[in-house]
This record gives C-alpha cells, structure tokens and sequence, in this order.
C-alpha cells in the first residue's frame, strides 16, 4: 500500500485472482492496463471496475488536451472522477493551474484520492464529494470562464454490451441532451467520453451550427476503447 490509510469495506485492492468477483476477472486480468501501478496498492470498488478509463486511453485523451485545449483556459473540471482514471492523468500531463475532481459516491472517491497519492499528484487536484450539476452552479461558476469540462458519464441504460448502435437519448442515468445541456450553460468547451459505438447521427445533432466539432476514436491493440467529442474551441485531430 502507498500509505497506511484504512480504505472503506466496498473498497479493495485485490491481490490474486481467488479474491476476485467472477464478474470483475476479465478486468483484473488487464489490471496494468488500467493502472500501471496496480501493485502500489490501487483501491476500486468493485463498481469502480466497469467503469475507470484505462491509462494508456487516459493519458492520451490528455496529451490530446496539452496540445489543443482552448487558448486561456487553465482548469479542468473532470465532472464524474469515477477511481481517478482520467483525473490523474490530467493532473500528471502537467498543462492545468488546477484539476478540479468531481465524484458523488464518497467510497469510489476515496480510491481516486488514494490512487492520486499513488501517483504522485494529489497536490494537483481540488476533490469535491457530490452531484457535479449542483456543484458546477453552486460551488464552480466563478471559474466557468477559464475552464474545460471533461465528462465521463456512466453508460447505463439499454444495450452497450449487445447493440451495434449505442442510443445516446436512453443513456442512463443522463442522456447525452442532458449532458449537453447542463455542461453547455457553464463552458462552451466541454469533452464527453462516450460508448465506442455511440449514434453519430444523435452527436452531431447536438453540434454547434457552423463550428468545428471533433469526434475522436480512442483505441487499445487495434480497437476502439470509446470516443470523445470535443465541443468548442478545441484543436485536437
Ligand atoms: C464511468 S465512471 C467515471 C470513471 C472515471 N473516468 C475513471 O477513469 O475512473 C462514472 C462515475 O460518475 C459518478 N457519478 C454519477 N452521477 C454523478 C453525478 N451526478 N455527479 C458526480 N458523480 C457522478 C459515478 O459514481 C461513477 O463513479
């Protein structure tokens, strides 16, 4: 372990695969895809599995990031931290004054803090534990003009494992209208991460007339992991 904390009972750090749930194997086997660290003490909920961006995708999509970010924006307000995937390797590329991490599940928040500390840069991150859209109006707003937001949402709802064409209005718990919306009433520049088979019809309808709005395929081994939009001023691609 990285520090002697003690992690909450839905937070583990499994070591061999006998410890594991039958439904988080296939995950822990690609354990150093997701965190290159794993062996320094990782913490996950077991929830936390399906859902963390692996590294490799994550620090791409902020290299991305350090090249074509907007011109004066500094802060980047990663709205579902999730076990701190993306958040770190934002905060490890080095480009923002300030990471601000959102997070309402305090166990899986508890891992990000502890798996920032793993990697070095917790002192980089601002955590908020709570509802991103409450928190963006109530407790963010004076930084609306000198942020970007990045959005990693969970993909419920019917059919990411089985359809050929994710829906992106069934999203649950938030559509990608919802989304949109919420995040376009505080930033113009806003990134959403997203099902690799997202409806490219359904995202192009929420596209600024007249603008440039760049979907980006992110890929592992010769497949795509998930994609980004980039909504804004954004020069990546
Ligand atoms: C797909 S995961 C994010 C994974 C993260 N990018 C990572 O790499 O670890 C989505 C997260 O959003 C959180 N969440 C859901 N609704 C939220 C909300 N309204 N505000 C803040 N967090 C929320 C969930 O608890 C979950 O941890």
């Amino acid at each position: 372990m990285a520090d002697d904390e003690e992690a909450p009972p839905e937070v583990h750090h499994y070591n061999d695969i006998h410890e594991v749930p039958w439904d988080i194997q296939n995950y822990w086997a690609q354990r150093y895809r997701i965190f290159s660290k794993y062996d320094d003490g990782v913490w996950l909920t077991d929830d936390a599995w399906f859902g963390v961006t692996p590294e490799p995708v994550a620090n791409q999509i902020a290299a991305h990031l350090v090249e074509g970010a907007p011109t004066g924006r500094s802060i980047l307000i990663d709205v579902f931290a999730g076990a701190g995937g993306n958040t770190i390797a934002f905060a490890k590329s080095g480009k923002w004054k300030r990471v601000y991490a959102i997070e309402k599940n305090p166990a899986v928040l508890q891992c990000a803090k502890h798996n920032a500390r793993i990697y070095g840069v917790e002192n980089k991150i601002t955590w908020f534990e709570g509802d991103c859209f409450e928190i963006l109006k109530n407790q963010l707003k004076d930084l609306a003009p000198y942020s970007v937001i990045f959005a990693s949402p969970p993909w419920g709802g019917p059919g990411y494992r089985s359809d050929t064409v994710f829906n992106l209005r069934t999203m649950e718990p938030y559509s990608l209208q919802k989304l949109y919306d919420e995040y376009s009433a505080f930033t113009k520049h806003v990134v959403l991460y997203l099902p690799r088979t997202s409806d490219v019809k359904q995202l192009a309808k929420t596209a600024p007339d007249n603008r440039k709005t760049t979907v980006m395929h992110y890929c592992m081994e010769g497949a795509s992991k998930a994609l980004c939009i980039f909504y804004g001023d954004f020069n990546v691609g």
